[in-house]
């Protein structure tokens, strides 16, 4: 549970945490390496639509604009206070770069907005089981019918010290039930519950866990 006892869990767990949220991620995650690899994957293009999910404070979606300016980029959002980091950090005068208040949903975009690429990072490891589920079936039904989603998150902890490291780390913050699921390896399953075909690309060893990568398709058209 939150300090609000609002309906998601914030960045770092409690809202007066999150100013330091990009110093805690840059420091404890090796973060250059699994955005750089993250962001290769994702390979934005100038046509592309592209959704980041839970883009918190827009450190994704602002590197991504950095490399395609043409490409159209909605974040979008429960927390207000990281967003409101996020258009601090961006140009104001920058247009192909939106970030939304709110959930994942079709009435939460602008009208007839199908995403090319649906992305998301370090966020449903901080959600129930319930939460994942309903997710990922709203990126697959969101997507563009030859679109692509990618997801970096913490996922399965092999051996004794990567779960050992996200026992001490992750789960010291965000508790036990919402982040087992991913440490047991339930990601893919519930991606191919969601009708996705998937494919984990990289595991990245990290001080707080190890973090993979998936790449996924709607079933039957698994990028090359
Ligand atoms: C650990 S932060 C990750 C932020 C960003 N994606 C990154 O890579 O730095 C998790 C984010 O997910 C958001 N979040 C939590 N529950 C969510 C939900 N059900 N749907 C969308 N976003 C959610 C939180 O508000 C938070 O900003």
């Amino acid at each position: 549970m939150t300090d609000s006892k609002s309906p998601y869990t914030p960045p770092l767990r409690h809202n007066w945490l999150t100013p330091a949220y990009d110093t805690a991620i840059r420091v404890l995650t090796r973060e250059s390496a699994w955005r750089t690899a993250l962001i290769q994957q994702i390979n934005p293009l100038p046509d592309d639509r592209i959704l980041d999910v839970g883009c918190g404070t827009g450190t994704l979606a602002i590197a991504l604009n950095r490399l395609a300016p043409e490409a159209d980029i909605i974040g979008i959002d429960p927390d207000a206070a990281a967003l409101e980091r996020a258009h601090a950090k961006v140009d104001s005068g920058i247009r192909s770069l939106r970030f939304l208040e709110g959930f994942l949903s079709e009435a939460a975009l602008p009208l007839n907005w199908k995403p090319t690429k649906i992305i998301s990072s370090l966020v449903l490891h901080q959600t129930s089981k319930t939460t994942k589920r309903q997710i990922l079936h709203a990126m697959h039904d969101l997507l563009d019918e030859k679109g692509e989603i990618h997801i970096a998150d913490y996922g399965f902890q092999k051996g004794l010290v990567m779960r050992a490291l996200f026992r001490l780390t992750v789960q010291m913050l965000d508790g036990v039930a919402d982040t087992q699921p991913n440490a047991d390896g339930i990601l893919p399953e519930l991606m191919r519950e969601a009708g996705l075909t998937v494919d984990e690309t990289r595991t990245l060893v990290t001080p707080t866990g190890s973090i993979s990568l998936y790449r996924a398709t709607p079933r039957g058209l698994l990028a090359p």
